[in-house]
Formats: structure tokens, C-alpha cells, sequence
């Protein structure tokens, strides 16, 4: 690449590994010579090599933000927000008003991601099969707990026990509670809805729908989406899907747009109802409101077909990753069309690809408390990335860790690294990433089991036993 490529100046906030594939992406352009402007949550290595300014705003907070941006806004051109913070808080409003810059995320209106119950509400208006059956325990609504205690009796003897109870606002799959995985009688239940509503919010109470998970991501200039292929995000903290949920321990992508337990139909399914929650909210026009990824939009397959178990308004982490590296445009023209609102189909390379996080030992919630050593390592499975080993098809992205003054970088409290292993197959890219993993020097683990042969047979038997009994409603609606 010669240094006749346009200069462009990127603000990217960023939180996680996410941004590091982010910024990975923007640098490949071969038109555009990307300078980052990086307002971080820690000082992620990655990051700060690549940017041209750096700033460490630990909270993420909106106004900090803003005046990083006024005081550089004239070498930046655009921006891109990936986490769901600062977008739920108005980023792109403050930046937009107070520095005229474009931003890549969806407005506060239209982050969706804030609110469970106006999620289920739009569906309710647009997308009614994809919904389960819904109630709202509102705060406000009940003089004592014994008074929402017996709501809530009243609602299971009308839908069953067998549900999720989730609180009306993101908690990064944290909050939320399964009949069956994190309580089995009504009085745990309750215990797990007194801690959401005693902690001030709203309780969402959802038929719980049993199934095999899939992620829909698609950009947006506002007038169309350009939909991305499906991605497999693996939450529970431990191999077999053991252990506590967490914000995505790893995921995999296959050659083709829909995953291995999916047939191609429901992958049209999927891309229908999305387009018509999109039509919902743009109204008979357009609206650049929306740009970005306002629909990363987790399904779950069930025998009555493809139901919707959550939107973000925002890229997902891990499942971006298993995306960014194989575009076939150029990222940055791709970020230019969605401001100008002249969006055209978006490529990707029929190649599988597998994202494995490393992550503190202490992460997921059984291990108390690790005081050991957190110093990680990096350069081994760098050392993998040179062209005479798997070159670019593994790729390294430090997530929650910094570089110290001491010149070591530390692993924070959250997922450290993951490693994306590119291949014809999902077994080969398992292989490339894990290999990654492998070569990674420090106090972490990871689970071995992404988008292992095992645990995706697993799912395309449970998917043809779940259709076996598919109520003949159903059948030809999928
Ligand atoms: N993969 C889960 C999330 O991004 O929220």
C-alpha cells in the first residue's frame, strides 16, 4: 500500500475487542489511510499502537467524550460507536450537535437496546410470531411485594412456570434468569425477580423459548439494511454450556450466511422480520437516526419457527468479529456509505470463521478471586500472524486488558483477548484460533469447545427434534 492512499480521520470509542477488530478493519483499506482518535475504556494495546490519540475515559461518559472529540474535531471526519452505553446515553446526539461530526451509531431515539418491554411492544406491532408471550411488572404498579408476588403467581398459572425474568434495561445477558438453568421452583424465581425489581427496575416475564441460538448483524444508512451472514454466540461461561452466562465466551461463523442447524429459509425468515421491524420504525422514508447496526438481533429457532430473544442497537462481541476480517469491501467506504445514506450490498468471503475468548480466571463467577500474577503475554500467538505460519487468517484483538507504564500489559476484570481463526471450515478455523489461544502467556482460560463438531451436531439434532414436533400451524410458516 503506498502513502498515496487519502488520509481519513476515525474517532472510534471503543470498549472491548470489539473496537480492536474495528480499527484492525478500517487500517486494511486500501484507498483511505486511516488515523484513529480512540476514546478507550483502558489504555487497550492494540489501540493505543494504532491510534494517533489516545484517551482512557474509564466510564465512557458522553460529556468526556465530546470534549476529546471538540478538541481534535479538526483531523477527524467520522466516528464509530460500538458499545451500548454511550449509545443508550446519546453520544451520537451530544457529538453530532456539538461538533457537527457524523457519527456510526444509531441516535438515543432509536437505541432499542435501552428497553426490553418497548422491544417487545414494537415486535408486538410488527413481528407478533417472533414474540413470546409477555408480561410487564412495573415499579410503580404494586403497594407492597406480596401485592406483585401474587401478579406474578397470577401470570405463571396462566403461562406456565417454564419462562425468563429479565430486567427492562441491558445488563449484558447478565440479569437475566431461566427456568430450568438458574432456578427450577417459583419461590427461586421470585427470589431472582425481587433482586431485579428491588434494584429499581422494571421485570419483563417471557415464555421461555427453547431452541438453538442464532445472531443477525446488518449495517444501516437509514434507508436499507445490508444484512451480514449469521453468527453462533456461545454465552455460558463453561464447555457444554455449563456455568453462568456471560457477556460471549466465543462464536462461530460458516462459509454460507446461515449457520449448520439452520436451513436457508429460515435465514429468510430471519432477514423478513428484521426488514420489518426496520419499515416500522423509518416510517414510510428514511431514517439516517438509524445508521449503524440498529438491528443485531439475537433468534432463537423454535418448533413454532424463528422467535426474537433480543435487538441490540449496536455491533455484537464476540459475533462482529467473526465478520469484520473477511469483508470484502473496504470498511471505511463502507462507513462513508452509510453517512452519506448510499449503503450498497456488503460482501463477505465464503470462509468459516471461529472467535475463542481468552478470559481471567476469576471471570464467570466460580473462582472468588484470583490475586496471582495478571501480566499477559501477547507475542507468542503473534508470532503465529506472520506470513510463513496462518498469516492473516488468525487474527489477535486484546479486549479488557492495558498496557502499564511498566511496558506489560495486565488483564482487567473482563475478556481479555480473543483470537479469530479464519478457514474453509469451521474445524480448520477452530484449529487456527485455539492455536492462538494456545500460544497466549498468562493467568486466563477459555472454552474449548467453540464451534466444536460436537456442540453444532448437537444443535442440528436438537433442531430436527424440536421440527418433529413443529404443530402443523406452523408447518410451511417458517
Ligand atoms: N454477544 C453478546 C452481546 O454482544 O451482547
Amino acid at each position: 500500500m503506498g502513502e498515496e492512499r487519502e488520509k481519513v480521520g476515525i474517532l472510534v470509542i471503543s470498549y472491548g475487542s470489539r473496537a480492536a477488530a474495528v480499527i484492525d478493519a478500517l487500517s486494511r483499506s486500501e484507498v483511505y489511510k486511516a488515523r484513529f482518535y480512540v476514546a478507550d475504556k483502558q489504555r487497550n494495546p492494540f489501540n493505543a499502537e494504532h491510534a494517533e490519540k489516545h484517551v482512557v475515559i474509564p466510564d465512557l461518559d458522553v460529556g468526556k467524550i465530546c470534549d476529546f472529540v471538540e478538541a481534535n474535531k479538526n483531523d477527524i471526519d467520522f466516528g464509530i460507536c460500538c458499545p451500548e452505553k454511550p449509545i443508550i446515553e446519546g453520544v451520537r446526539d451530544a457529538l453530532e450537535s456539538r461538533t457537527g461530526i457524523a457519527i456510526i451509531c444509531p441516535t438515543k431515539r432509536y437505541a432499542i437496546e435501552a428497553s426490553k418491554v418497548s422491544q417487545r411492544r414494537l415486535l408486538e406491532e410488527c413481528c407478533a410470531e417472533a414474540n413470546p408471550r409477555f408480561n410487564v411488572f412495573h415499579r410503580a404498579g404494586y403497594a407492597n411485594v406480596s401485592e406483585v408476588k401474587s401478579a406474578v403467581w397470577a401470570f405463571l398459572d396462566e403461562i406456565g412456570d417454564e419462562v425468563a425474568v429479565k430486567p427492562d434495561k441491558p445488563a449484558a445477558g447478565k440479569g437475566v434468569g431461566v427456568w430450568g438453568d438458574h432456578f427450577t421452583s417459583r419461590e427461586q424465581l421470585f427470589v431472582h425477580f425481587a433482586s431485579i425489581f428491588d434494584s429499581g427496575s422494571d421485570v419483563i416475564i417471557e415464555e421461555k423459548m427453547e431452541g438453538e441460538e442464532s445472531s443477525f448483524q446488518a449495517f444501516c444508512d437509514g434507508k436499507r439494511l445490508s444484512v451480514l451472514p449469521d453468527t453462533r454466540d456461545y454465552k455460558r461461561a463453561f464447555d457444554a454450556d455449563l456455568g453462568a452466562n456471560t457477556g460471549g465466551m466465543g462464536s462461530y461463523k460458516d462459509k454460507k450466511d446461515w449457520l449448520p442447524f439452520m436451513a436457508e429459509r429460515d435465514r429468510e425468515k430471519e432477514e423478513k422480520l428484521v426488514k420489518r421491524i426496520f419499515n416500522r420504525l423509518r416510517g414510510n422514508g428514511s431514517s439516517e437516526e438509524l445508521r449503524g447496526m440498529p438491528f443485531y438481533v439475537a433468534f432463537m429457532h423454535t418448533r413454532e419457527g424463528a422467535k426474537i430473544l433480543e435487538i441490540n442497537s449496536r455491533p455484537g462481541d464476540p459475533e462482529i468479529q467473526n465478520v469484520l476480517p473477511v469483508l470484502k469491501n473496504d470498511f471505511v467506504d463502507v462507513c462513508f456509505r452509510m453517512i452519506e445514506g448510499n449503503l450498497s450490498r456488503v460482501e463477505c468471503e465464503e470462509k468459516a470463521t471461529v472467535v475463542t475468548y481468552a478470559v481471567p480466571i476469576d471471570y464467570g463467577g466460580y473462582r472468588v478471586k484470583f490475586s496471582g500474577d495478571k501480566k499477559v503475554e501477547l507475542s507468542g500467538a503473534y508470532e503465529l500472524t506472520k506470513k510463513n505460519r496462518y498469516g492473516d487468517n488468525l487474527r489477535i484483538y486484546p479486549g479488557s486488558m492495558e498496557l502499564r507504564e511498566d511496558g506489560y500489559t495486565y488483564a482487567l476484570g473482563s475478556r481479555t483477548v480473543c483470537t479469530v481463526g479464519i478457514g474453509e471450515t469451521i474445524e480448520e478455523a477452530r484449529g487456527i484460533s485455539l492455536a492462538g489461544i494456545r500460544n497466549i502467556d498468562g493467568a486466563l482460560w477459555n472454552r474449548w469447545d467453540i464451534g466444536a463438531e460436537h456442540h453444532i451436531q448437537r444443535s442440528v439434532r436438537r433442531m430436527k427434534e424440536l421440527r418433529a414436533t413443529t404443530p402443523a400451524a406452523y408447518t410451511g410458516k417458517r
